[in-house]
């Protein structure tokens, strides 16, 4: 897949939730072969080096007849922030498309969910996108969604999504909009409160989100298909810094690494050792929601 590396001009930045924001890049070389699922790597700085590394960053979405994509951030750090105070009309240096990507269901699939924990709603509207054209083909073809944030002011709207057909809930930990409770809570619950048999999961989360939903997945026999977050240094596969130990590929007892740049981000679940992570992804305590 080939890689550019190009200078985008900032077309558009929006606050669109509490410490998050959308901004789109005009960026003709890399959007042309941009596919759901990958990343990019921004310079968030054009002079000095502070933050000295390129940061990753998903596609939300993605223009090809414009020759602009959008992503979507949440202020963490130093970099983040940075990113949030660059203004319409400057230019970023940006590397990608990179990694690989999400693929459609097998055709035997009817009914796929997209399951998003915080600012993991970035790569899942573009992914959900494209998942409503596919079930635009056939009629018994369902997209659901299912989307936990923190607290209400962090939800990014999601009406884009719905309007194309995906069938949305929405939960929040502390029960301010939405269901009470974490995106796994909404999913487990909202499935069995109106019998939706999901054959297929895509999710997009922190790695205590992530390994929860692999463990539900496990236990329903349902395939998982996940988009990993590790920390970056370089995106390409050269400093081993995003490393997650996995199953390995013959009967060897020797535990196996994928780095998620470069033969991910995006992983079948059962691929994963989740149990060997360190620290281990521990999931948060749900709130006592009455
Ligand atoms: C493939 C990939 C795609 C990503 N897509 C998005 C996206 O679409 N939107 C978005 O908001 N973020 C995304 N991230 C995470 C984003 O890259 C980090 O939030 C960002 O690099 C933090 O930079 P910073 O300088 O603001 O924070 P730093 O000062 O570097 O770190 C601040 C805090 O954030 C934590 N952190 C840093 N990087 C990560 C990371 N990769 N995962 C989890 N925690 C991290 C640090 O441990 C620290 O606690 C993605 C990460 C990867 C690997
Ligand atoms: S980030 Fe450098 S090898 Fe993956």
């Amino acid at each position: 897949m080939p890689k550019t590396q190009e200078k985008a001009r900032l077309l558009e930045t929006r606050r669109v939730a509490e410490d998050t924001h959308r901004i789109a890049l005009y960026a003709p070389r890399i959007t042309a072969t941009a596919r759901p699922g990958q990343f990019v790597m921004v310079r968030i700085t054009s002079e000095g080096t502070d933050p000295l590394l390129n940061r990753p960053f998903s596609f939300h979405r993605i223009h090809k007849d414009d020759g602009l994509f959008e992503i979507l951030f949440r202020v963490v750090g130093r970099g983040t922030w940075l990113l949030s105070q660059r203004k319409e009309g400057e230019t970023l240096e940006v590397i990608g498309p990179l990694g690989n990507f999400f693929t459609l269901p097998p055709a035997h699939e009817e009914t796929v969910a997209l399951v998003a924990g915080g600012i993991g709603i970035a790569p899942m509207e573009e992914w959900g996108h494209r998942l409503a054209q596919w079930a635009r083909g056939d009629e018994a073809r369902r997209v659901y969604l299912f989307y936990g944030a923190r607290t209400a002011s962090e939800v990014v709207p999601t009406r884009r999504l719905e309007r194309k057909g995906v069938t949305t809930f929405i939960s929040t930990d502390d029960g301010t909009l939405g269901r009470c409770g974490t995106a796994l809570d909404l999913l487990d619950q909202t499935c069995r409160d109106l019998s939706i048999r999901p054959q297929r999961l895509y999710s997009c989360g922190p790695l205590a989100m992530q390994a929860a939903v692999a463990t539900w997945a496990r236990q329903q026999n349902l395939p998982a298909v996940m988009s990993l977050e590790s920390v970056m240094a370089c995106g390409i596969g050269a400093c081993l810094g995003c490393a997650l130990p996995a199953v390995p590929p013959d009967d060897s007892s020797r535990i196996h690494y994928v780095h998620v740049c470069k033969e991910g981000p995006v992983f079948d679940s059962r691929k994963i050792l989740w149990e060997k992570m360190e620290p281990m992804p521990v999931r948060p305590l749900s709130f006592v929601c009455s």
